[in-house]
């Protein structure tokens, strides 16, 4: 550093896309690097082209600092795994920790060591498009999922070769955007950053992540890429982290879009303060930091401490040692053994919402397959991917046709002549509806999100024939599946599964692979109901059935349709002999409760079973359930299990402050263990 022009360390802090010189001339681009005004590029995946702007960086320019490349990795980059929202439904964040490491290996093949995820953002209102790339509503979900993903990507230690740099995002609060529109402002309480919107954020500090990514949002009335008391405050003195923090895309420079910042040199100035590293794509670093250094001691200081993190970033990412992606890597890339990990994250995302015995269907049986998503690959790949592997993408009618004999028609016209009487030897119709990768992800909010008309009438069309109607949903959030609920034999979320969707869905569909998902995100009846959570709080006028003044809607049934932990499978599961060891928790006590699981159907399955609380008094309120723990069994047909947790009295009760420790629970609580959120028994506790 000692060496170093103040112009070269804020080159450090600059980094700039594709978009902004298009797709093929990257002559811009290679001044930069040569000029060292760049740090790191992004949205470059293509070894070749990385290598060749990296020798410039290495041999040409001035001090031969390396480039770091940069790209949304979020659910894959050659192979392409379930939207991490799906991915969270396995409820097994060590699966989500391989899918990550595969990424990885597959991104530093392609010359990428950083990439932007995990999106940790709590999301509890589904019109949000981005719901589909973080693990749901839960904050403890969100915490195991968010950890796992920095320790997939990341590894242990410092980088080797085929690992990358993570990125936990959207710092801060970026899912409570309000009415869940994108980029819309978030108010919070204090009561609820602290115990349900930071801790996944936390979570991945914690984890080691390297870098962190603001939010486009202000939070509380400041906007979160200037927020000091957020960056500096609270991320880096309260939780010691030590990294690089980028802005998100051009984010510093829109402070004065928000009504925060007089204009941009000030946006400049303001997030310098608040301690971000890199400014994305907002060009107010190298456009002003080097006159307000001039004009300021303070901030030419605060230039060197951010500059000594890209290089620090550098330097752990061994960049200053393989500065080049290894060609040779290229055949390893979207192989066998990582597509049968996709194949296995596909099949424990999809979660049965309903089914009255049609499901599992004869291999081999005569079925017709309905609707215009059945066979599109790019909407199997979901919101965040790039379409170098889309035509290898098994669809869903590619996947049923390997387990089924199948005929398509992308709309009900199809069913005149099989309503007609002759129902030409299908066993069923699969109708394949929901949304599409573009009307998912970011800038993809919605203010309606039921099926659209016409896929509501070809379902409607299908019950008419009489035969067996299975609804497949694909898509990259909860939806509002009522007005088809009733009409339909079987139901199931199937997401947006990535490169092998299809053949997931077919294996789920034939009974091969029997499904185990469970909602890590509540699904609505209506719209109108956003957001539609399980851990919210009682109120002063809880809910209860045929009672007036409560609180609930006139014209809605309370509640979600299917809830947070919810999903079916082929068998069932039996609950019994729930009990604790104490009811009245001393000093120094746990709290261990344990019930006994059977499978009491005919099918071997796997049940997640769910330990939740509640501390019925509290200044102020608590949830009136948030998950504590959950294991996952697999029983034989007529198997029984006892699932013990033990839960520790002094983590359970409320955050008060941003240093995240949670107090001791007091007083009347309440421990509950089943299925889901809903279908659970409880056992009534004090704790001391
Ligand atoms: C998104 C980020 C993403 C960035 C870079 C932004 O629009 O909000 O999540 O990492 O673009 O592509």
């Amino acid at each position: 550093m000692r060496e170093m022009t103040l112009e070269e360390k804020i080159g450090q802090l600059n980094q700039v896309g594709a978009s902004i010189y298009g797709t093929t001339d990257e002559s811009g681009y290679e001044e930069m690097a040569r000029e060292g005004r760049a740090g790191s590029f992004l949205s470059l995946h293509d070894p070749e082209r990385c290598n060749k702007l990296q020798r410039i960086a290495v041999e040409e320019s001035r001090l031969g600092i390396p480039l770091i490349f940069a790209e949304d990795v979020i659910h894959g980059l050659k192979t392409v795994f379930p939207i991490p929202l799906a991915e969270s439904c396995s409820f097994e964040p060590e699966l989500a920790r391989k899918t990550a490491e595969i990424a990885a290996d597959e991104a530093s093949a392609c010359g990428v060591k950083w990439v932007f995820a995990p999106m940790t953002d709590i999301a509890r209102d589904a019109r949000w498009g981005r719901i589909a790339e973080g693990a749901g509503e839960d904050p403890y979900i969100g915490s195991l999922f968010a950890a796992a993903r920095v320790k997939g990507f990341q590894g242990s230690g410092n980088i080797d070769e085929k690992h990358v740099a993570a990125c936990v995002k959207h710092f801060a609060c970026y899912g409570a955007a309000e009415s869940g529109k994108d980029y819309n402002t978030v108010q919070l309480s204090d009561n609820n950053l602290y115990n349900a919107y930071l801790p996944p954020y936390k979570a991945a500090v914690d984890a080691g992540v390297f870098t962190v990514m603001t939010a486009f949002n202000d939070l509380n009335g400041t906007p979160c890429t200037v927020n000091a008391p957020l960056i500096d405050g609270v991320l880096r003195k309260l939780w010691g982290f030590r990294g690089v923090v980028v802005s998100d895309w051009a984010a510093v420079a829109e402070a004065e879009y928000h009504g925060y910042c007089e204009n941009r040199e000030d946006c400049a100035a303001e997030a310098a303060k608040a301690g971000v590293t890199v400014d994305m794509m907002g060009h107010a670093y190298d456009t002003f930091l080097l006159s307000l250094a001039k004009k300021n001691k303070k901030i030419q200081k605060r230039i060197d401490e951010l500059c000594e993190q890209v290089l620090t970033l550098k330097y752990r990412l061994g960049l200053f040692k393989r500065p080049y992606a290894d060609l040779s890597r290229g055949k390893d890339l979207y192989t066998r053994e990582k597509l049968d990990v996709a194949l296995e994250a596909a099949q424990k995302a999809i979660v049965l919402l309903k089914n009255d015995g049609t499901l599992p269907l004869k291999r081999g049986e005569k079925v017709l397959v309905l609707g215009k998503l059945a066979a599109d690959k790019r909407t199997m790949m979901g919101c965040w991917c790039f379409p170098e592997t889309q035509e290898s993408t098994i669809d869903v009618l590619s996947g049923i046709r390997e387990k089924f004999s199948a005929d398509y028609a992308d709309s009900a016209d199809f069913l005149a002549d099989v309503s007609s009487g002759d129902t030409n030897g299908y066993g069923a119709i699969i109708c394949v509806v929901g949304e599409t990768n573009r009307e998912s992800g970011e800038a993809a909010s919605r203010a309606f999100i039921g099926l659209k008309d016409e896929d509501v009438a070809m379902i409607r069309a299908a019950k008419k024939t009489g035969l067996p109607v299975v609804a497949l949903i694909l898509s990259g959030r909860p939806l509002a599946l009522s007005a088809i609920n009733s009409d339909v034999n079987a139901l199931a979320e199937c997401w947006h599964l990535g490169s092998v969707g299809g053949r997931a869905i077919a294996n789920v569909l034939c009974g091969d692979f029997a499904p185990e998902g469970r909602l890590t995100a509540s699904f609505p009846r209506e719209t109108g109901q956003c957001p539609v959570y399980y851990s919210h709080f009682n109120t002063g006028r809880p809910y209860i059935a045929g009672q007036g003044c409560r609180c609930k809607f006139r014209d809605c049934e309370e509640g979600a349709l299917y809830p947070f932990g919810y999903g079916l499978t082929f068998t069932k599961f039996g609950y019994s002999d729930l009990r604790a060891e104490k009811t009245k928790i001393g000093k120094g006590d746990k709290i261990e409760i344990s019930v006994r699981v059977t499978n009491i159907g005919e099918r071997d399955g796997a049940e997640i079973v769910q330990a939740y609380f509640r501390q019925n008094s509290c200044k102020p309120i608590r949830p009136v359930k948030s998950l504590v723990a959950f294991e996952k069994v697999r029983l034989r047909a007529g198997e029984s299990k006892t699932v013990k947790f033990v839960l520790d009295p002094d983590r359970l009760g409320i955050i008060r402050t941003a240093a995240l420790q949670p107090e001791r629970a007091k007083g009347r609580c309440e421990a509950y263990v089943g299925a889901n959120s809903e279908d659970c028994q409880k056992i009534n506790l004090t704790i001391e």
